[in-house]
């Protein structure tokens, strides 16, 4: 793997597709492109090898590491993530019609039929807090259909592929970008803001128009080995052995810019995880608002000079940026721990805008990894982004003498690491 042409490659990937296979079936915010993780997947490595993405998110990386043969390994700390990455990569021998027939026509005769039983459901299965939110986010009768579904979905096995991704398929009519079946607007984008004008789509109708598109995607994917796996774990503790993987891709969440349990626990409380631990959990997120104070660290000098340029004008925004910048070196410490020696990290991120000031996140990231985990920085490429086509957060700070299409492209950087080899 001498000299891969890291030089010559376009990663701006204008008009090509990727909603092939199952890459549509969730919406996910600051979703990677498939022919980013591909490109490097096929550039840098063998078919049977190991491709690790520690912030796996909807699982793009894993996706293209099993159509192209190889051992996918994914790690997320997000619920919704988990259960999205897995029912990208498993295969399923079902028929779409039946399948939608049968969820579909029992959550229509329980709704016809059942009225009291779908009122007592809604009743008996949430906390106080949770039916408060669900009161908030949710037309009475958009309820009524999604408890529908929901008992007939629970029909089916628990924790089988079946399940899963039939739950997959409920989610995805709840958490997207226009807030499909709640009263939110600006779901993946902002905060979610309560549209009261909004008159959202029948629920059971929605889910069977997905549920027959994407039984027929998922019947249609490969079956053969190795297949992926997908971890719940923390990127920071990686639990796989130290130089076991050939590649990392990963886009790491941008510096305090997406909250993914503000979306996603729409469609999380439906599966009776109470809101307050929902939102309990936000706080392990890397990049996420909290400014608790462990394993802070002093950083190199570049990365310290933009923490102080912040602390000048806010030191909550500072505290909140030198959490990030830890934590993402512990994780890199960890791409680097587990990584083969001589083998390459990738890792797509874009900048952020904090208090007016540009935080650099690109080049922090690839100065914590080269002078603080013993990385060596190949190159950093820019990419353009189309932000209609990326859910990406409202950007901070743009002036307004631009024009519209300028302010909605942007880049993000491409940041290519490589563990040294080793030297006999
Ligand atoms: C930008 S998204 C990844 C999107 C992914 N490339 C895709 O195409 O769907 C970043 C992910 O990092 C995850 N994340 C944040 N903190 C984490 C942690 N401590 N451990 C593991 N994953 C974490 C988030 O849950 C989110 O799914």
């Amino acid at each position: 793997m001498i000299n891969p042409p890291i030089n010559d490659i376009d990663l701006n990937f204008h008009n090509e597709t990727s909603t092939y296979a199952t890459h549509a079936i969730h919406a996910f915010a600051a979703k990677f492109p498939p022919q980013l993780p591909r490109t490097f997947i096929e550039m840098l490595t063998n078919p049977g090898d190991v491709i690790l993405d520690p912030m796996n998110g909807s699982g793009t990386t894993t996706l293209e590491a099993y159509l192209l043969n190889r051992f996918g390994i994914g790690c997320d700390i997000d619920p919704l993530a988990i259960k999205i990455a897995k029912a990208k990569v498993t295969r399923l021998n079902i028929d779409g019609s039946e399948i939608a027939e049968e969820v579909c026509e029992y959550a229509k005769n329980l709704l016809i039929n059942e009225p009291f039983l779908l009122r007592e459901a809604l009743e008996q299965r949430f906390d106080e807090k949770t039916k408060e939110f669900i009161n908030y986010w949710f037309l009475p009768e958009t309820q009524m259909e999604l408890m529908s579904l929901m008992l007939s979905i629970e029909r089916f096995e628990r924790d089988t592929p079946l399940r899963e991704f039939l739950e997959v398929i409920f989610s995805s009519i709840i958490v997207t970008k226009s807030g499909g079946v709640t009263r939110a607007r600006d779901l993946a984008h902002s905060r979610p803001h309560l549209d009261i004008n909004k008159v959202p789509q029948n629920a059971i109708d929605m889910y069977q128009k997905r549920l027959l598109k994407f039984a027929t995607v998922v019947s249609e994917l490969p079956d053969h080995e190795p297949r992926p796996i997908i971890l719940s774990c923390d990127t920071k503790n990686l639990e796989l052995p130290s130089d076991s993987v050939d590649l990392v891709v990963t886009s790491p969440p941008y510096a305090n810019a997406i909250d993914y349990m503000r979306a996603h626990k729409f469609s999380l409380v439906w599966f009776g995880i109470p809101i307050t631990q929902l939102s309990n959990l936000r706080k392990i997120y890397i990049g996420s608002e909290s400014t608790s104070k462990s394993n802070l660290v002093i950083l190199p000098p570049f990365t310290e000079s933009i923490l102080e340029k912040l602390g000048n004008i806010d030191s909550r925004k500072e505290a909140i940026l030198r959490k990030y910048y830890s934590e993402m070196r512990e994780a890199i410490a960890e791409m680097f721990r587990v990584l083969k020696p001589g083998h390459y990290a990738i890792l797509v991120v874009g900048t952020s805008t904090m208090r007016g000031v540009d935080v650099k996140t690109p080049y922090c990231l690839a100065d914590i990894a080269e002078k603080d985990v013993g990385f060596h920085v190949v190159d950093i490429k820019s990419r353009e982004l189309d932000r209609n086509r990326r859910m990406l957060p409202v950007r901070n700070g743009v002036t307004n003498n631009k024009s519209v299409i300028e302010q909605r492209m942007h880049t993000e950087e491409v940041i290519i690491l490589r563990k040294p080899a080793l030297e006999y």
